[in-house]
């Protein structure tokens, strides 16, 4: 017992903050493929940001360089495998899902207004719910797990529509006491080292805490390849990474508190570019 309590002190204090050495986000520009994709907003005025930076701005220029061009950025592979799935007919109706929509590029408009009310079904959806509904509805097809390879695979195909574009989740109407549930989530402490999202993406972006420049924790990445586990990763995924990190009992991927959390960061990214399939660390 002694042992583990000193293990958890000891995480404690590296979980201080230090000054990096460049503790803002750095100046560079990013360009794919010939398109300039613009790094920072404006934020909405009254929110708790001045300026909307994303998280591709903290990064070294080695990961920065690797999103620069489709060829070196990892998730290109990734992309490939959802091309794969996208024609590959499944389930009993003999469907694949480019019998339906032909062309992936039609989804072009749908990665920014996510999630948002559905109105047919009266509840909030991510992206992963639209497609489930078409696998088990439509297609008579199993559910893809919300965070595993399938399914990021798709999304990162159909997120890839909209790169460039600004995020532009709706905040009002319908969603507003989810939002409200998002944002309470976002501002409470938890897990054994007591903190908060935003203790760490609003207090201290710009700063170290351990070998990591701190970012805003946008989401306009996501789907996003991380170095560290060579694969694409959801936005819920990453939530419950962080608050692991921080040794709190993490949401469940997929459930009402993620799917919360996920518009209100949403909106807080409100006019960032859309980078996805981005790379991190
Ligand atoms: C102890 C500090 C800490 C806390 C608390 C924390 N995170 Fe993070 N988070 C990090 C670090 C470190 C990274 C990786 C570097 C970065 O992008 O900031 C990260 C990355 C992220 C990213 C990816 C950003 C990108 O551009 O790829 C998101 C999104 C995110 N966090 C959301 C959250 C949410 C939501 C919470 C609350 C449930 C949270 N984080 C709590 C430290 C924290
Ligand atoms: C049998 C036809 C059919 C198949 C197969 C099908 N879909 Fe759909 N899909 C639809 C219809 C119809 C809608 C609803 C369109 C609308 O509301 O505008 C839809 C809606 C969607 C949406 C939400 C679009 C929006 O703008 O709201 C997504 C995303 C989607 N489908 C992805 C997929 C993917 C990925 C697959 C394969 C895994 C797939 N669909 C298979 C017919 C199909």
């Amino acid at each position: 017992m002694k042992k583990l309590l000193s293990t958890v002190a000891c995480g404690i204090v590296a979980m201080t903050f230090g000054q990096a050495a460049f503790a803002d986000p750095d100046n560079n520009n990013l360009t794919v493929e010939g398109m300039a994709i613009s790094t920072d907003a404006k934020a909405m005025a009254g929110g708790p940001l001045d300026q909307l930076f994303s998280g591709w701005r903290f990064r070294a220029s080695e990961t920065q360089s690797l999103q620069m061009d489709d060829f070196d950025n990892p998730s290109f592979v990734f992309v490939e495998d959802g091309e794969a799935l996208y024609d590959k007919v499944d389930g009993s109706e003999g469907k694949a899902c480019s019998s339906c929509h032909e062309d992936v590029a039609e989804f072009k408009d749908l990665r920014p207004t996510l999630p948002r009310w559905n109105e047919a079904k009266g509840k909030l959806y991510s992206m992963e719910q639209y497609i489930n509904d078409c696998r088990v509805d439509r297609m008579g097809a199993e559910k893809w797990k919300w965070t595993g390879t399938n399914m990021t695979a798709m999304t990162s195909l159909i997120s890839l529509q909209s790169r460039g574009m600004p995020i532009s989740v709706a905040t009002d109407g319908p969603v507003a006491d989810i939002l409200s549930k998002g944002k309470e989530i976002y501002y409470t402490r938890v897990g054994q080292l007591d903190m908060s999202c935003a203790n760490c993406h609003e207090d201290n972006f710009g700063n170290m805490i351990r070998a990591d420049h701190l970012s805003q924790g946008q989401t306009n990445g996501f789907p996003t390849y991380r170095l560290k586990n060579a694969k694409m990763n959801s936005i819920h995924a990453r939530f419950k990474g962080c608050m692991k990190n921080i040794r709190a009992k993490p949401f469940k991927p997929g459930g009402a508190e993620f799917q919360a959390l996920e518009l209100y960061v949403a909106s807080r990214g409100n006019g960032l570019a859309v980078e996805s399939p981005s790379v991190r660390n």
